[in-house]
């Protein structure tokens, strides 16, 4: 994908070096407690090296548009959170676009607007839809999927047995087309 490059933002590729700030959002309860169980709470710098050095190794293998990637400030470098595309389990056809900030970043809008350039990108990969899903008491995320053009689809318990708000979106909900 290259980087993506917003008004502030740089969405890029997660390097090794960035376990300190990816733990600040990975290692933190506020924001793991809504991501799903399979991702957990990340103890310490060392673990999240080695989750790190495995997401990176699995970058060139997946397909496109799926990946992980960081969300960097371009006024002062910091990582301040990280966005995912990948299949949703455990049927594996939908494909779930994700963000997560560290807390110190939230309420700037941040993650909407590296996720519209996700999108965007996205969109230029021969795929017709992403879908989003919250747990229904988690506001912020959904508040991010409505400021992304996403449309609310639907409750699903069918992803991880859990009960999720669904939202979509397809090419033709982009503002600019
Ligand atoms: C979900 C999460 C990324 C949302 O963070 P966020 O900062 O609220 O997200 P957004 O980028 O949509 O920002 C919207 C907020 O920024 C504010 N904002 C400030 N400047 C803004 C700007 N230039 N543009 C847009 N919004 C702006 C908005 O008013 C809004 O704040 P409010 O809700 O207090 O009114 C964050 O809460 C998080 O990491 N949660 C834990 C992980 C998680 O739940 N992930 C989603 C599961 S898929």
């Amino acid at each position: 994908m290259g980087v993506l490059t917003t008004e502030r933002l740089v969405v890029r590729e997660w390097e090794l070096d960035d376990a300190d700030a990816a733990l600040e959002i990975y290692g933190v309860d506020k924001v793991t407690r809504w991501l799903t169980p399979a991702m957990g709470q990340i103890a310490d710098t060392d673990a999240m090296r080695l989750l790190l050095q495995a997401w990176i190794e699995d970058q060139p293998n997946m397909l496109p548009p799926r990946g992980r990637w960081a969300i960097q400030r371009r006024d002062t470098d910091e990582v301040i959170g990280g966005l995912g595309i990948r299949l949703l389990p455990p049927y594996e056809e939908d494909l779930e676009l994700s963000w997560q900030l560290r807390p110190e970043a939230w309420g700037h809008g941040y993650a909407a607007e590296a996720g519209a350039a996700l999108i965007s990108w996205a969109f230029t990969q021969e795929i017709d839809e992403l879908f989003a899903v919250a747990r229904p008491s988690n506001t912020r995320a959904i508040g991010t999927a409505k400021r992304l053009g996403m449309t609310w689809v639907g409750e699903t318990d069918k992803y991880y047995n859990l009960r999720l708000q669904v939202f979509r979106i397809r090419p033709s909900d982009l503002i600019d087309g």
